[in-house]
């Protein structure tokens, strides 16, 4: 090395010692450096050996073998030592002068390294930005060939946009048409479709029941279902005040109480007939008219079946009690009872849904009554019981089945029975009411003590068998729903639930015929734990959203008549998305753009703005999907522009007729890394995705975050959402990304506001980021390719997962150490669909809001939360080269202790308003496909590094 260097020497030399360059030229300046230490060291230990030598005659042999060498160069020892002297200053001075000269070329040898260094960098550099302007030619190139594919696809569409058609609303007031037979009525022969426009929004009227009373002297409405159902019905977009527009006309009717509470009236005399086919828009005959009778205090047998033998023409009953020759299928409707608040958070009324088994198996607690009011008895004699006679006769079955019943609570088995058929303390006065059904025992509350403690509620069919359904029943379903027991009706293929239309009651309760009986102990034991808690889940979905208030009846009874006339729900509602900055305030743009290191690699092309196509199924996805809609997704009340469940289609297609938006790899042919990078491929068209993030009072970290969003391919728009009272300082300069950034005036400070539902945004796939985040490019790309694959799952970079504390409080803990496992994926940096942020803002219980504003945390966990709960499904964790938080940014507060506290209290809490804990584990991650993969070197992997 040192050799090399001054070897070079020679060829730089030049100023001073000029006289010297001569001489070095000719002798190699090693050899110099050799002589000048020889000279320099071995003289003085000549001179110190000769001195010595004289002294004593005893040769050193070492010695007189250097003193040897040193012959071959001079005959020192004939030197005098005067001659000795001034070769020995000569020397000095040689010395001098050639360490002089050696720290010269050595400050010039350290110069023109420096100097070849930033040269061989400049090339580099260069190199670099030959690389990097490749990078943008190839990027524009596949842009330019986007563009064209588009521009294409717009001048050939083959099927062009059809706009729909006006809002078209009758009107007219109906006009009176002579009655027809009310028995025969079904939707095509009673119903005025001419009314009810596909695109009329579905205009729903109430008669005020203050003003027109249908019920007879001496009755009246009950007071709360009154004020509450218009109260409701106000909160429901389809209500309106103009009733020559309306579609349907709704009339409330009860439960109508009487005033004299004398109980033996009978019930049907509470409606004055007269009274209703005098209201102004009756038209004759009652058409699209909406009877609204609902039971909430009176659950005996069928009192609340007013309008038996009444003619109530073509209008719509909707009650919760029908003999089986009254109900017209797919006309009239099955309500349940309003048993629960008018409306709002309703979790804690509910149980928890774990463990799965229960103390009891099995629980009932009812009394049959006979006209008389005293309680039935049941003689049976023998124990040779004729099944075939009992079968013909309703009674005895039921005198089997409660002796049964009975037999095998007392009976030689560990499974523990709470069955109850005469009330203790037996109960009020004898009401003589007809003995159809079975009446409650007890209180709400010492009933709900034991449904808690039942794993199966059992509910007995009506005893007669006209009775298609009973609001006693129904009241029973609910209380079962509401406790979690999971209902088993015995009789269940003779009656009716509430909804029946829609609602798919065979994934929560227990339909057994009556003659079941004897195999009923036997069933119930086979239901394995995960069956058992999925049913009761089902069942809670379908309690909290369609039974548990009032609002949730009176919407559900609206949608269902929607529904049947294939009319799409009213859009949801979306935030605005005001912007921080007032009309007149341009805000400074700066040309600052911080450059991605790993920007040579092309991740995609560069387009305009292009939001995903919105309200393309209005009317096909209640019908393929009603299914869906009404048991899984729970939400047949809004209609929303895109879910993450729409459907896909074949993958011919996109080459076969339905071309319009695909844009295949290779053109279909496929391809690796290169062809990837030029389309976006996949089993849907082509989309954008929307940054969402969330800031406040980090200006400049806002700011750097921002600018190293330059140049990301498919980014449709950036969504800042400024929680700051304070506006954002005027002098603040905002970088220039290629895309808009929309800078939104959040309502309050709130971490909420990450997942509000702004109109601003677009697309379906939303990126909520935080501002000190910094992900890459081609991990952010990777993330929304993965997420198209998941559209309905969390997918993204953190995770974190829930930890079971066995040893402090038998409850969860959030954590976030390093595992193998996984439950959570953070929203601080995640992908999820817009579908999502209309939930979490409105279909979230309060109580989880309210928790997430309180702590100021959580926001993440919930939206987790909520996405396994509805898809039962784990989080999607992409791939690991990351770096999550900026180096140099300041530390964030989620790193301190009390922030972690909230976040166990925030676990257990959500999962106590769930009933149970929804979240998964996942132990799974994904990588793009050729990553660590051996490949030929004339291809490209999919990612450079990940
Ligand atoms: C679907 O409904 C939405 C919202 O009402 C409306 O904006 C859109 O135009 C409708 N689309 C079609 C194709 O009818
Ligand atoms: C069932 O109820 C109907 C109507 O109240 C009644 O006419 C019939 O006799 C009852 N049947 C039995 C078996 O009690
Ligand atoms: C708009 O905002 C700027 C800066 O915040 C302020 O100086 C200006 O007065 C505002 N203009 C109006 C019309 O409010
Ligand atoms: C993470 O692991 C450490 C060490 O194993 C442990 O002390 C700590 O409690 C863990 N953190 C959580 C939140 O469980």
């Amino acid at each position: 090395m040192v050799g090399n260097t001054y070897e070079a020497l020679p060829f730089y030399h030049s100023g001073t010692g000029r006289e010297m360059c001569q001489w070095l030229t000719h002798i190699k300046l090693s050899r110099i450096i050799i002589l000048t230490s020889i000279v320099l060291f071995i003289v003085p230990l000549f001179t110190h050996y000769y001195l010595s030598k004289v002294e004593s005659d005893v040769p050193d042999r070492d010695m007189y073998r250097t003193f040897s060498t040193l012959e071959a160069f001079e005959d020192f020892t004939s030197m005098k030592a005067s001659q000795l002297k001034m070769r020995i200053e000569e020397m000095f001075r040689i010395k001098i002068s050639v360490s002089n000269e050696l720290r010269d070329l050595s400050a010039k040898r350290q110069r023109l390294q420096s100097e070849v260094n930033s040269l061989t960098q400049k090339i580099d550099e260069l190199k670099q930005e030959l690389l990097h302007q490749q990078t943008d030619l190839d990027r524009l190139k596949i842009s330019v060939e986007q563009a064209q594919v588009a521009q294409k696809e717009a001048v050939e569409r083959n099927t062009p946009e059809l706009a729909p058609p006006k809002r078209i609303l009758i009107n007219t007031l109906p006009i009176v048409l002579p009655s027809t037979n009310p028995r025969s009525c079904r939707m095509y022969n009673c119903f005025d479709h001419s009314r009810c426009a596909l695109t009329s929004g579905f205009p729903v009227y109430l008669y005020d029941p203050d003003q027109f009373s249908v019920v007879s002297p001496g009755w009246d409405v009950d007071g709360f279902l009154k004020t509450t159902i218009k109260q409701t019905l106000g909160y429901n977009p389809h209500l309106t005040r103009n009733p020559a527009e309306a579609c349907v006309y709704i009339v409330l009717i009860g439960e109508a109480l009487s005033l004299h509470q004398k109980r033996n009236q009978r019930h049907n005399k509470a409606l004055d007939i007269k009274k209703l086919q005098a209201l102004p828009y009756w038209g004759g005959d009652g058409r699209n008219h909406i009877l609204l009778n609902l039971a909430r205090r009176d659950l005996s047998a069928d009192s609340g079946n007013i309008f038996s033998n009444l003619d109530t023409g073509r209008a719509i009953v909707v009650q919760s009690t029908f003999y089986r020759n009254q109900f017209r299928d797919d006309f009239d409707l099955i309500v349940p009872p309003i048993l629960g608040p008018p409306g709002g958070d309703v979790w804690q009324e509910c149980a928890q849904m774990l463990p799965a088994r229960r103390k009891y198996l099995l629980s009932f607690q009812g009394e049959m009554r006979t006209f008389m009011g005293t309680a039935m008895t049941y003689q049976i004699d023998d124990a040779d019981i004729d099944l075939e006679k009992l079968i013909i006769d309703d009674n005895n079955i039921d005198a089997f089945i409660i002796q049964h019943l009975k037999d095998m609570s007392n009976g030689i088995t560990l499974d523990k029975f709470f069955i109850q058929f005469e009330c203790i303390p037996a109960s009020m006065e004898s009401k003589p009411v007809e003995t159809l059904d079975w009446s409650l025992c007890g209180t709400d509350s010492s009933r709900r003590a034991i449904l808690k403690e039942s794993t199966f509620a059992l509910i007995l069919a009506p005893s007669n068998a006209t009775l298609l359904t009973t609001s006693f029943m129904q009241a029973r379903l609910y209380e079962a729903l509401r406790a979690g027991s999971i209902p088993v009706i015995l009789g269940g293929d003779q009656i009716l639930l509430n909804y029946n239309e829609v609602v798919d009651w065979r994934r929560a309760v227990i339909f057994l015929p009556k003659a079941r009986v004897t195999e009923m102990h036997f069933l119930l034991r086979a239901v394995p734990d995960n069956d058992l808690l999925t049913i009761r889940r089902q069942g809670r979905l379908i309690w909290e959203r369609y039974m548990s208030t009032a609002q949730g009846v009176v919407d559900t009874t609206i949608a269902v008549i929607r529904d049947r006339l294939g009319i799409p729900p009213l859009p949801a509602s979306q935030t605005p998305s005001p912007s921080v900055f007032n009309e007149s305030f341009v805000p400074l743009k700066s040309d600052a753009i911080i450059a991605e290191p790993e920007a040579e690699e092309s991740l995609g092309p560069l387009e305009p703005p292009y939001p995903s196509p919105a309200f393309k199924r209005n009317y096909t996805t209640l019908l393929i999907q009603n299914h869906e809609i009404w048991n899984d997704w729970m939400d047949p009340f809004n209609l929303y522009p895109q879910l993450p469940f729409d459907t896909v289609l074949p993958s011919d297609a996109k080459f076969l007729g339905s071309e319009v938006g695909f844009r295949p790899i290779g053109k279909g042919a496929g391809g690796a890394g290169k062809e990837f990078s030029e389309s976006l491929g996949g089993n849907y068209p082509r989309e954008q995705f929307t940054i969402v993030m969330l800031t406040y009072e980090r200006e400049q970290v806002l700011i750097n975050s921002l600018a190293r969003l330059y140049g990301l391919p498919y980014l449709n728009k950036v969504l800042v959402v400024w929680n700051s009272p304070k506006p954002p300082v005027e002098d603040l300069k905002w970088p220039d990304i290629g895309v808009p950034i929309h800078v939104i005036k959040a309502p309050r400070n709130s971490l909420n506001n990450r997942f509000l539902p702004f109109d601003a945004i677009e697309t379906e796939a939303v990126l909520s980021i935080d501002d000190d985040a910094h992900l890459r490019h081609d991990e952010i790309m990777f993330g929304f390719r993965v997420w198209r694959e998941h559209r309905d799952r969390v997918v993204g970079f953190p995770g974190r997962f829930h930890a079971w504390d066995q040893n402090y409080h038998n409850a969860w803990n959030y954590n976030s150490n390093y595992s193998c496992e996984l439950s959570m994926v953070l929203t601080g940096a995640a992908f999820i669909h817009k579908h999502y942020t209309y939930l979490y803002t409105h279909w979230l219980p309060q109580a989880i809001r309210d928790k997430v504003d309180e702590y100021m945390n959580c926001e993440d966990i919930a939206m987790n939360f909520l996405i396994s709960h509805l898809t039962r499904k784990p989080p999607v964790k992409v791939t690991s080269r990351w770096t999550f938080r900026c180096p140099g940014c300041p530390v964030s507060l989620s790193e301190d202790d009390t922030h972690f506290q909230e976040r166990h209290k925030c676990i257990n809490f959500f999962s106590q308003v769930f009933g149970y804990m929804p979240l998964l584990n996942t132990q799974y991650r994904a990588d793009s496909i050729l990553f660590k993969t051996r490949i030929p070197h004339d291809k490209q992997k999919c990612f450079k590094f990940i």
